[in-house]
């Protein structure tokens, strides 16, 4: 691996190459700090941005662009990327990792967005919203009370107790619904929500199952044809998570035996790459069941938090080297001190790099201010405040040890 040479950052010459269409609200934070910004509407090839990667110290993207380890080979100047998203599957974490570059998501910035619409959802299944308002579209008119219930005093059963199942549970509450919750942490319940210790516990009380928990091995398929049954009769499930948590084929068989009441499904255990007009589900045409395309997070607000905590985070990365929130890497800040300069050094984790940054911070008899190091298997992270006399000789010094991968200093 080619090693870069040490370098100094005055604000206006920090480059940001935003791909996407990235929500205005971070082209503002980076107008703000003076850095230059490009930005291109949509994503590019492979080779695109091979050829225009290299000028850019940071990155923004979206869902589409793909950064291959090619890519960010040829991003020779990148500190860090930014996935302007919640996922970052179509980026090499690893080879981002290994090249010393940080990349930031943004996981909870929808949370309340997709609560809102299991609140909603909850309203419309007790009401058979989504039954009606098809039946008129059809020209039908079919008034009618049965089966249809307030839901005050009804109780929702969360499972996955994290961001969203909490704000849903506040949500409920407020509008008079009894909350209990099953997580595989201790959480600590808000208002007068109520944490039960099994899922049968759940099943026997709820009248709305509602399912917000992470993709594991654990959670898959959680939800099959036992628990279904477990379930109480009439009673409604909502799976705005992921879809591998849900057995479709045995929900579409306990709908259709009319043991469970209506269900609402967001996310699928295959979901599309793009819009089509041609999704199948076994679950098209069952009564009370609301499907939308995986549209729970997906708010103008939601983009808005986005674009200012993924903003801010590479901004942080710039000006003062904090990784904290960094998907792929040791996440550690330090203050800033002043009258001192910071270097930030990421080195590969080998035996020996420590002594030797050690011995060039007592050759140069340089004060250490501040210092905070994080390990992962692959690399060390290292920033370290030194007075200012001394702490741009030291920088050169520990750019140069066969070690590091990317060295850089604060002034
Ligand atoms: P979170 O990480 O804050 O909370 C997840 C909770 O689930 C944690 O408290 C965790 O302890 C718990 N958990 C993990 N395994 C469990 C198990 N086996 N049994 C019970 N509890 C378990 O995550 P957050 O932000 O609340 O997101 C929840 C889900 O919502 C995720 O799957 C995420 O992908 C999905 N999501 C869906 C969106 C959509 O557009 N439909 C948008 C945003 C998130």
């Amino acid at each position: 691996m080619s090693q870069q040479p040490p370098r100094a950052f005055p604000k206006g010459e920090i480059k940001v190459l935003l791909l996407e269409s990235i929500h205005a609200t971070a082209h503002e934070l980076f107008a703000t700090e003076g850095f230059q910004v490009e930005s291109v509407p949509g994503a590019l090839s492979e080779d695109e941005l091979c050829a225009r990667v290299g000028k850019f110290d940071l990155i923004g993207i979206r869902s589409k662009t793909r950064l291959t380890a090619r890519v960010l080979e040829a991003g020779k100047n990148l500190l860090g990327v930014g996935a302007f998203c919640i996922g970052t599957n179509q980026i090499d974490l690893e080879t981002a990792n290994r090249l010393g570059i940080p990349v930031f998501n943004s996981p909870f910035s929808n949370t309340r967005s997709v609560a809102e619409l299991v609140i909603s959802e909850i309203v419309a299944l007790s009401r058979h919203l989504g039954d009606r308002s098809r039946e008129i579209h059809e020209g039908k008119w079919r008034k009618t009370a049965a089966g249809s219930f307030e839901v005050r005093g009804k109780t929702v059963g969360i499972i996955g107790y994290g961001h969203i199942g909490s704000q849903v549970g506040v949500l409920a509450e407020n509008m008079g619904m009894r909350v209990v919750s099953y997580d595989i942490r201790t959480t600590l319940p808000m208002g007068n929500n109520r944490a039960v210790g099994s899922l049968d516990e759940l099943f026997d009380e709820a009248d709305f199952v509602t399912l917000h928990v992470p993709e594991t091995p654990e959670t898959r398929m959680m939800i099959g044809k036992a628990e279904l049954a477990a379930m109480k009769k009439g009673a409604c499930l909502l799976n705005l998570s992921r879809g591998s948590v849900v057995d479709i084929a045995a929900l579409a068989d306990a709908l259709k035996a009319k043991h469970i009441g209506g269900a609402a499904i967001d996310v699928y255990p295959e979901e599309p790459e793009g819009n089509t007009d041609d999704f199948k589900t076994p679950l098209q045409g069952l009564p009370n069941v609301i499907l939308t395309p995986h549209i729970g997070g997906s708010t103008l607000e939601a983009q808005a938090n986005i674009g200012r905590e993924v903003g801010t985070s590479l901004i942080r990365l710039t000006n003062a080297g904090a990784t904290t929130g960094a998907v792929n890497f040791p996440q550690i800040e330090l203050p800033p001190k002043r009258e001192t300069h910071r270097v930030l050094n990421v080195h590969k984790n080998v035996p020996g790099v420590l002594s030797d940054i050690n011995k060039i911070v007592s050759e140069k008899s340089a004060n250490i201010m501040g210092q905070v190091l994080s390990t992962d298997p692959n690399i060390g992270y290292l920033i370290m405040d030194l007075d200012k006399e001394v702490a741009g000789d030291v920088n050169t010094a520990i750019a140069a040890l066969p070690a590091s991968i990317k060295t850089r200093i604060l002034y």
